[in-house]
């Protein structure tokens, strides 16, 4: 008998493929240095038995439809899924995973890297050094923003969200957050509940932590950006479309947002020239969860998924379907 094939839209770390290979998979990889489009993951796929996916695979009703029914699974590497089209996947009997948990604490950290950098304009620092245009200490040089003290407002406040708070207790912080009920984890910690209206008007720092979903598609928009806090700064380590960037974009302009830290782009990796050329604003590659034990983490997890499926055992970590 044939051995069982996992297709990889990229590599992943080798403990999860160790745990492939050693489960008896025969294992298909894209050899390519970027990801796939839905067209060429169609075919790339095709017969596969699971396919590991990535965040930025647009893994759509086509595409599953096309893999289905020798498709059992579809591990993604991520905690976000937005990129899964999961209620045809439902449909036509595949299971979709995901990887909670393990990515929350090295996504907050993260999250906290980019606060700090954006209100500490670490990025024009270190280009100023970098460049040899660096003069010496200077009293009116590169002044930024204040963190201890200051207020965070979070929207979402699901794992991330809460491990966010958590740090914002030694900077002395006022903590307020959006989510669909009161969380008694971010209670205990002093954090309070708000709407969206109070936490855009009070808060010195506004940092997304929700999952993109056409409700919070563009959830910062125009008439977001006009009730903001003069000086406030956006950090996204959420989603790029949970921003209309267009609107970003003109709020950094006309100083309606005092910088931004982001992890996270609308039709990332293009990036709009005009943030290319903006000063205040602080821009990583979607790193949130690359640490080396979180990657492997999350690596370990997929390959289990797809290891409880294929030999019809409950996979640890499904996305449900709502
Ligand atoms: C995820 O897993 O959804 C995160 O965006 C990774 O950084």
């Amino acid at each position: 008998m044939s051995k069982p094939v996992v297709y990889l839209t990229r590599l992943i770390p080798d403990a999860g493929l160790d745990l492939l290979v050693k489960a008896g998979f025969s294992l298909r990889i894209n050899q390519k240095a970027r990801g796939l489009s839905a067209e060429e993951l169609t075919q790339a796929a095709a017969g596969a038995d699971a396919v590991i996916s990535q965040l930025a695979d647009p893994i759509n009703s086509a595409v599953l439809e096309a893999w289905a029914p020798k498709c059992k699974v579809v591990a993604t590497c991520a905690v976000g899924y937005d990129n899964i089209d999961v209620k045809a996947a439902a449909k036509l009997g595949m299971t979709v995973t995901n990887t909670p948990d393990v990515l929350t604490h090295a996504t907050a950290d993260l999250t906290w890297a980019l606060l700090l950098a954006t209100a500490r304009r670490l990025g024009e620092g270190e280009r100023l050094v970098r460049a040899g245009a660096w003069r010496g200490w200077e009293m009116m040089q590169l002044m930024g923003a204040d963190v201890f003290g200051q207020s965070l407002g979070l929207i979402g406040a699901g794992r991330i969200g809460q491990a966010v708070a958590k740090r914002a207790s030694g900077f002395e912080m006022t903590v307020r957050y959006v989510a669909r009920s009161e969380k008694p984890e971010m209670t205990a910690i002093g954090a309070t509940r708000v709407d969206l209206d109070t936490l855009l008007t009070t808060s010195d720092f506004v940092s997304l932590h929700t999952a993109l979903t056409p409700d919070t598609h563009h959830l910062l928009n125009a008439k977001a950006f006009d009730k903001l806090k003069p000086g406030a700064i956006l950090i996204n380590t959420a989603r790029g479309s949970v921003v209309d960037q267009v609107e970003m974009i003109a709020a950094l302009r006309d100083g309606r947002l005092a910088a931004a830290g982001l992890d996270v782009f609308d039709g990332e990796p293009a990036i709009p020239k005009e943030l290319m050329e903006m000063d205040n604003v602080v821009m990583l590659p979607h790193i949130g969860s690359a640490t080396v034990r979180t990657r492997t983490r999350m690596a370990e997890i997929a390959a289990n998924n797809v290891i409880a499926v294929l030999t019809d055992k409950p996979p640890q970590t499904p996305v449900s379907v709502g």
